[in-house]
C-alpha cells in the first residue's frame, strides 16, 4: 500500500527537493500547491529526476473543501506543511497577506488534520524565531526565543505558538517544528532549484544572478560587524540535506506510538560569513564576481548558527553537503535557468 505524505507547497523550493527525498525513501508524496510562488519548470524537473509523474493537486490550502477532498482520497500518514509566503521585505509592505496566508493556511491544515484523524505533522519553521541571539551565537532549541523583526518572522513565531496550543489540547498529535537555518543550493542534477521572484533578497541567489549578469553588482551589507572579517555570519544548509531532514522527521513520527511536540534545528552547526560565501563561489566556479562593500541592511542579525546535535540524536540526521557543494549546485541551476 502506498505511504502517502501530503506535502503542502510541494512545488516550491524546499518542497520540491523534499518530494525527491520522500520518493527515494519509499514514500508517495502528494503535492498540494496553487503555483502562486512556484514555476512549472519544477514539475518537469521532478518528472526527469523521479522518472515518474508526481502526484500534484492544484489548489489553495486555505480552502477547507480542497483539503477535505485530498485527505478523504489519500488518508495520508503525515502532512509536511511548507505552503506559506516567505519574503521578509514583502511581508513588511503587505503584512495582511502574510498573516492571511501563513496563519490561515496553518490553522486550516491543523483543523482538517484533526477532523480526519491525521496525527503526524512537520512544520516549516525558521531560525528567525531566535531573533538576534543574546550572548552565545550557536543556538540550541532551548535558546530563548526573541521577537522577530518582520511580519514574516511573526508568522513563524505565532505558527509555533498555535501548534503548541493545538498540541496542548490534542496530546495524541505528533509534531515536529523544523527550524531551518539558511537553505541554499539546488538539486545536484540542476533540474530543480530556487526561483526568486523579482530581485532576490537572499544572498546566494543574488550571487549567482550577479555572476550570470542578471544583476549588475552584489553589495555586501556591512563589513564593520564584530565578526572576524566584519561581515555577518549564518548557517547555510544545503537544500538536499534539508530535504532529507524531513524524511527523517516523518520516519521518527511514524515510529512513535504516543503524542509529541519537538522543535528541531536544521543547520550544519557551522557559521559562514558573507565574504566566505563569495570566496567559496569564486574559487569553486572560477567565475569573476562583481561585488562591493555597502551599508548594513536594517534588521540583520549579526551572527547565528545552529547547534544541530538534537537533530542527530533524535532523528539520526546530520548535514553531509558543504558550502562548496551548495555554491556549485546553485551555479549549475542558475546556468540551467538561463539556457
Ligand atoms: P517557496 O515559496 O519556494 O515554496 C512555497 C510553496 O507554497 C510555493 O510553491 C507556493 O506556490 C506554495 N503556496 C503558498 N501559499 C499557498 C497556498 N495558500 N495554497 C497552495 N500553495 C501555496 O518557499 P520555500 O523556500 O520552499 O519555503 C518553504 C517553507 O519553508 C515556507 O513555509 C517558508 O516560510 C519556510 N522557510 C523557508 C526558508 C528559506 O530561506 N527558503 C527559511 C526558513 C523557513
Ligand atoms: C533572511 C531573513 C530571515 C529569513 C531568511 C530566509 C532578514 C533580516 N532575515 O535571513 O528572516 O528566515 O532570510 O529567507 O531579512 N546579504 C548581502 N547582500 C545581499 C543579500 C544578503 O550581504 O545582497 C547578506 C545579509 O546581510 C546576511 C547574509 O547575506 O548577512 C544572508 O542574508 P539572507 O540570505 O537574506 O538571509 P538572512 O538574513 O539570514
Amino acid at each position: 500500500m502506498a505511504k502517502y505524505i501530503v506535502v503542502t507547497g510541494g512545488a516550491g523550493y524546499i518542497g520540491s527537493h523534499t518530494v525527491v527525498s520522500l520518493v527515494e525513501n519509499g514514500y508517495t508524496p502528494v503535492i498540494l500547491d496553487d503555483f502562486r510562488n512556484a514555476n512549472r519548470v519544477v514539475i518537469d524537473g521532478l518528472k526527469a529526476i523521479l522518472q515518474a509523474e508526481p502526484i500534484i493537486h492544484e489548489g489553495d490550502i486555505c480552502d477547507p473543501n480542497f483539503l477535505d477532498s485530498i485527505f478523504e482520497k489519500y488518508e495520508p500518514l503525515s502532512v509536511i506543511h511548507f505552503a506559506a509566503y516567505k519574503a521578509v521585505g514583502e511581508s513588511v509592505a503587505e503584512p495582511l497577506n502574510y498573516y492571511q496566508n501563513n496563519i490561515s493556511g496553518l490553522v486550516n491544515v491543523l483543523q482538517k488534520m484533526l477532523e480526519f484523524n491525521i496525527s503526524n505533522f512537520v512544520f516549516s519553521s525558521s531560525c528567525t524565531v531566535y531573533g538576534e541571539p543574546k550572548g552565545q551565537k550557536e543556538v540550541t532549541e532551548e535558546t530563548e526565543k526573541n521577537l522577530p523583526n518582520s511580519p514574516y518572522g511573526y508568522t513563524k513565531w505565532i505558527g509555533e505558538q498555535i501548534i503548541q496550543d493545538v498540541y496542548n489540547a490534542n496530546k495524541h498529535l505528533k509534531v515536529i517544528n523544523l527550524r531551518y537555518f539558511n537553505p541554499v543550493g539546488a538539486h545536484k542534477s540542476a533540474l530543480i532549484g530556487e526561483f526568486p521572484i523579482g530581485r532576490p533578497n537572499n544572498l546566494l541567489p543574488f550571487v549567482t544572478q550577479t555572476a550570470i549578469g542578471k544583476q549588475e553588482i552584489l553589495t555586501v551589507f556591512g563589513n564593520d560587524y564584530p565578526t572576524p572579517d566584519g561581515t555577518c555570519i549564518r548557517d547555510y544548509i544545503h537544500v538536499s540535506d534539508l530535504a532529507n531532514a524531513h524524511v527523517k522527521a516523518v520516519d521518527f513520527l511514524m515510529e512513535k506510538k504516543s503524542g509529541l511536540l519537538e522543535n528541531i534545528n536544521i543547520g550544519t552547526g557551522k557559521g559562514t560569513s558573507v565574504k566566505e560565501i563569495i570566496q567559496a563561489f569564486v574559487k569553486e566556479t572560477g567565475v569573476v564576481l562583481n561585488w562591493q562593500n555597502g551599508p548594513r541592511r536594517e534588521g540583520d542579525v549579526v551572527e547565528i548558527y545552529a547547534n544541530a546535535s538534537k537533530a542527530e540524536k533524535l532523528l539520526g540526521w546530520k548535514s553531509e553537503l558543504t558550502i562548496v557543494d551548495a555554491v556549485r549546485d546553485a551555479w549549475n541551476w542558475e546556468q540551467y535557468l538561463s539556457k
